[in-house]
């Protein structure tokens, strides 16, 4: 008997149903070939429904959720409902109630992928960030006093809990280890500064690290992060940071591998139910209209096989990705790739199913 694995699909807003569609159609392929069966159940949670319901995701729909292998979503934000209700009521909440504690983001340069970086090809820019994903400045601790008035005083606390920080870091060894290239452990943050949140990542990092002497660690601090992203990427193998920091690094990290055309992402909960997306979000503008990069989608759903131990079908969505950048696409971004949106998964799933 096949496997058969139950996933739920959020197309989500603006592009993402666009995207996710190519996207499954890619899954079903390499399903087929590699003999298993993902049974797929949608949801419309998102901002449409949010305007017509005013809901974001009751308490059921998350309990719904927890009996999926993995979450396949597309994007989540929509330009008729106010900055912060959906991400906070939809993306970040199933990030947080389902603990997905990495947020996990390869930066890879595909072959045939223009890179702004001069002098850079696809063997210098191969690495993995692991932000973590529940705590930090996303934590949603602080508050406002005196609201309105001339005293008015705002905080916003970074939360950085030993048990959250060690099992990120425990994860990023892991995954240094498993990849298996230049087996090199990056920790990005701030001790220069930010010497309370800091303290505890470094002293949890070296303690963590004595258990793995294979792994080389090293340690930077973000701004020269940013700055070594842009002049020398081929440092880097893998790289951990606090929830904020990696949410900045990861959009410079899709820049130099090509933009969000290409950027996937995967909030991993390795213990529960796992969510996997293209990170550049709606993109309203080209909605409905055939010329968005389905490539993030697709790999997004690579890494979803991956991580539900398809790992053969999961490289040949990367391979067959590859190809497509070699030899079909023009440009990454949305309108100049010389293939519409569906074209573009046509010709991976033709790559996968060869
Ligand atoms: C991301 C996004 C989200 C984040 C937003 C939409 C809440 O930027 O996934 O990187 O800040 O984490
Ligand atoms: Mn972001």
């Amino acid at each position: 008997m096949a496997k058969v694995y139950d996933i739920a699909v959020v197309p989500g807003d603006g592009t993402g149903p666009e995207v996710v569609r190519e996207g499954v159609k890619v899954l079903d392929v390499a399903a087929r070939k590699y003999g298993f069966k993902l049974d797929l159940r949608y949801f419309d949670f998102g901002g449409e429904r949010y305007l017509k319901t005013g809901e974001t995701l009751a308490d059921k729909d998350i309990e719904e959720l927890r009996k999926y292998r993995a979450i396949y979503l597309g994007a989540i934000g929509h330009p008729g409902v106010k900055p912060g209700i959906l991400e906070k009521g939809i993306l970040l909440r199933l990030r947080f109630t389902l603990d997905q504690y990495i947020n996990l983001r390869p930066v890879k340069l595909y072959p045939g992928v223009d890179c702004p970086l001069k002098d850079k090809g696809p063997e210098d820019i191969d690495f993995v960030v692991v932000r973590e994903n529940t705590e930090g400045l996303y934590a949603g601790s602080g508050g406002i006093l005196k609201k309105g008035t001339p005293d008015e005083v705002a905080t916003q606390e970074s939360i950085n809990t030993r048990k959250g920080v060690e099992r990120c870091i425990r994860y990023a060894f892991e995954c240094c280890r498993r990849r298996n290239r230049q087996k090199k452990l990056t920790l990005c943050g701030k001790t220069n500064v930010l010497t309370f949140a800091w303290d505890l990542w470094e002293r949890a990092f070296q303690e963590v690290a004595a258990e793995y002497p294979d792994i080389t660690t090293d340690y930077v601090h973000v701004d020269a992060t940013t700055m070594w992203f842009v002049k020398n990427p081929e440092w880097f193998d893998v790289i951990v940071t606090d929830n904020l920091f990696g949410d900045i690094i990861t959009d410079l990290g899709a820049m130099i591998q090509g933009g969000m055309g290409i950027a996937a992402g995967g909030n991993i909960n390795p213990e529960g139910v796992s969510m996997f997306e293209p990170i550049g979000g709606s993109a309203p503008k080209y909605e409905g209209k055939n010329v968005i990069n389905p490539l993030a989608a697709i790999c997004a759903g690579g890494m979803m096989l991956d991580h539900i131990g398809e790992e053969e079908a999961a490289q040949a969505i990367e391979k067959a990705v590859m190809q497509v950048t070699a030899g079909h696409i023009k440009d990454l971004a949305a309108g100049k790739m010389g293939c519409s949106t569906s074209e573009v998964g046509d010709l991976v799933a033709g790559y996968v199913g060869k």
